[in-house]
């Protein structure tokens, strides 16, 4: 088995904090040059930078909005200027949003979370496929969730994104891969990171998150991040187009485990 992603460009999106920054990290430590993408927290980026970074290896922090389109292809000129391309992007840029019930919600809010996930993620796919199909390698990996599957009340900008991400996954995929581009995607479940701080702070609510996961526990960035380096890697070569679902079983209905 061979993880080694020496003589590797890659770029984590929403790299300076939660699942990103332990994609970071993972994909550094199998050899990687990393660029850092961050829009908020530059402190972060930076810090992580000189964390991973080695002489001859050292990795870039860029500030980008995803859901700007103009900054997404400053970025990737950017990574041109430095390194000359880019053999692996990670999509993992993302916001859930407030929770209110469709009908309640903030149309402004709503729309923000479509623009930084779904549109983010194509906006970067876009730039790396452009560059990835005429080198004629490369791997775009974006990270979606268990909500590409499970509705989740509250949160219907976030689980729409997502399930657009599963497809869109699946579409560029199918375009990249006569190529020798692979495109994939991640779903995490619960996983401890700041996005759900308020569940992981409450006992009650963590003890109903319990409840949903078959295996008992909510996964570490690090569980993500392994698999996504795997992923990338030349040992899934003959991976394409599909969601791998990293998740402690939370999409096997685990309420089916008793009665039904
Ligand atoms: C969300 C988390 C949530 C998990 C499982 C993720 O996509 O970002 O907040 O805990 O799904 O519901």
């Amino acid at each position: 088995m061979n993880l080694h992603l020496e003589h590797k460009r890659a770029l984590v999106t929403g790299g300076n904090s939660g699942i990103g920054a332990a994609i970071v990290r993972a994909l550094a430590g199998a050899g990687a040059r990393v660029a850092i993408n961050y829009v908020t927290h530059p402190e972060l980026a930076e810090s992580l930078a000189r964390e991973i970074g080695s002489p001859g290896r050292e990795p870039l922090a860029l500030e980008a909005d995803v859901a700007d389109a103009d900054a997404v292809a400053g970025m990737f000129a950017r990574i041109d200027a430095a390194w000359g391309g880019i053999d692996i992007l990670v999509n993992n840029a993302g916001i859930d949003g407030p929770r209110a019930a469709g009908w309640e919600a903030d149309l402004a809010a709503w729309r923000k979370v479509i623009d930084v996930n779904l549109f983010g993620a194509f906006h970067c796919a876009r730039e790396a496929l452009g560059r990835m199909v005429p080198q004629r390698h490369g791997v775009v990996l974006n990270i979606s969730s268990v909500h590409e599957r499970i509705a989740w009340s509250g949160y219907s900008a976030y689980t729409s994104s997502k399930a657009a991400v599963g497809m869109l996954t699946r579409t560029l995929a199918q375009e990249a891969a006569p190529h020798g581009v692979r495109v994939l995607a991640v779903g995490p479940g619960a996983i401890k990171t700041p996005i759900n701080r308020a569940v992981w702070d409450d006992p009650a609510q963590m003890a109903d998150l319990r409840q949903k996961i078959p295996l008992g526990r909510v996964g570490e960035p690090e569980e993500i991040a392994q698999m996504v380096t795997m992923l990338v890697s030349d040992v899934a070569s003959y991976v394409v187009g599909c969601t791998v679902l990293v998740d402690g079983g939370m999409t096997d209905y685990p309420s089916f485990a008793h009665g039904g």
